[in-house]
């Protein structure tokens, strides 16, 4: 049996560069800033209801017990302006992925067509292959201004008769970026001229900083979409709990009910004694969430400093936990290569953009650092990565 035992149309997604970068972090005691995970625990609150909770030890409900779907509900309204039944328009799923992957293999038929923007998170083009659908990547590309956009021909020409869905991530990884308003109502007006859904993703919901162009929007609540949106988020980043896997979707009924089906042949539930937890976490006073996001924004620009100091062109980042930043100037070509050298050249870890993309050309030149770390880390990493300018 010498043969590759992996399904063929698995075969080209091979070990993540995340796993790739993360081991070359730690065989070379390199500051990991590759990989989004933040070195500091989430609120106490959170972390006490847990021990509270504790007991929760058996097979929560499919859809997730009803102290979280009245939580996850009550946050979107609060924020948001959106109006869910925690009934029926809501399921806790194992982290974001799975809510994607599920919705992904609930929806698409074979040969249905997913329009994305690239550079995108690595498990939606892997969810999209294995229900055997077609990925449609509509490049983001830096304006004359830095900040990533797309071509309205582009998106257009992405749509077709096999169009299901959209898939949109915003606040966006790895880019910083976030879909402004005016880019969700034409995405929105595509939507509905071509009568397909939207799947998106928003787990850095919270994480866009004071200096974005706009504020965060979700795409449910334009005009006419509340009725064909799912709405992805998860607890991993707002509450620094990435190992908790707790995620959710909602949306109009039978999108849910879609998302719901698959899931109960995926894990049928996940994370029982951690959902009070996040129950508790969603209530949290409004201070919660934007001294979260001023904290990241001061580590964003302790970051930006040090890779502008370096001699890196490093573009805006107005949310999320990441920035991009072009190697040219430092007479870098490509960015795998860049990556792979940089431990032994400075000690720092970062991932190359070019692997969210089915067009690599475009993001060649491009690498991802995250600075969701303490801020010794951070400036710890801003001084070494100085040595690559000496
Ligand atoms: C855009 C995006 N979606 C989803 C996820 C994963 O979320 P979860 O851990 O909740 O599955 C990540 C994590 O990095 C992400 O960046």
């Amino acid at each position: 049996m010498t043969r590759d035992p992996l399904v063929e149309r698995m075969r080209a997604f091979g070990t993540t560069i995340f796993t790739e970068m993360s081991a070359l972090a730690l065989s070379t005691g390199s500051i990991n800033l590759g990989q989004g995970f933040p070195d500091t625990d989430g609120p106490a609150e959170m972390l006490d209801a847990v021990a509270r909770h504790g007991l929760a030890n058996q097979y929560p409900p499919l859809y997730g017990i009803p102290a979280l779907r009245t939580a996850i509900v009550g946050h979107e309204r609060r924020f948001w302006g959106l109006d869910r039944d925690p009934d029926g328009e809501v399921v806790v799923t194992a982290g974001a992925t799975e809510a994607v992957a599920a919705a992904i293999l609930g929806l698409c038929e074979p040969g249905d067509e997913v329009v994305c923007f690239e550079p995108y998170y690595d498990s939606y083009a892997a969810s999209i292959t294995l229900a055997g659908a077609v990925r449609r990547p509509v490049t983001l590309r830096p304006g004359p201004d830095g900040r990533y956009r797309f071509d309205e021909d582009e998106l257009r020409a992405a749509f077709g008769p096999r169009t299901r869905m959209v898939l949109l991530n915003s606040p966006h990884n790895p880019t910083g970026k976030v879909f402004t308003r005016a880019e969700l109502t034409l995405i929105a007006e595509l939507c509905q001229e071509n009568d397909v859904y939207a799947v998106t993703d928003e787990v850095y919901e919270h994480l866009v900083f004071t200096d974005a162009a706009e504020p965060h929007v979700p795409l449910a609540s334009l005009p006419g979409m509340g009725e064909r949106t799912l709405r992805i988020s998860s607890a991993g980043k707002t509450f620094s709990c990435t190992g908790w896997k707790v995620g959710w979707a909602t949306g109009p009924a039978a999108l849910v009910a879609t998302v719901a089906r698959v899931k109960q042949f995926l894990t049928f539930v996940n994370a029982g004694p951690l959902q009070p937890a996040v129950a508790v976490a969603l209530g949290l006073p409004d201070e919660y969430f934007s001294g979260f996001r001023a904290g990241l924004q001061a580590r964003r620009d302790r970051l930006v400093g040090g890779l502008t100091e370096a001699g890196f062109a490093v573009l805006p980042s107005e949310g999320t936990y990441f920035v991009t930043a072009d190697i040219t100037p430092l007479g870098g070509t490509d960015g795998a290569d860049f990556c792979r050298g940089l431990p032994a050249r400075c000690g720092v870890v970062a991932v190359p953009t070019q692997v969210f993309y089915d067009h690599q050309e475009a993001g060649r030149h491009l690498i991802r650092f995250a600075f969701c770390k303490r801020e010794e880390v951070i400036d710890e990493a801003a001084q070494r990565l100085t040595k690559l300018s000496r």
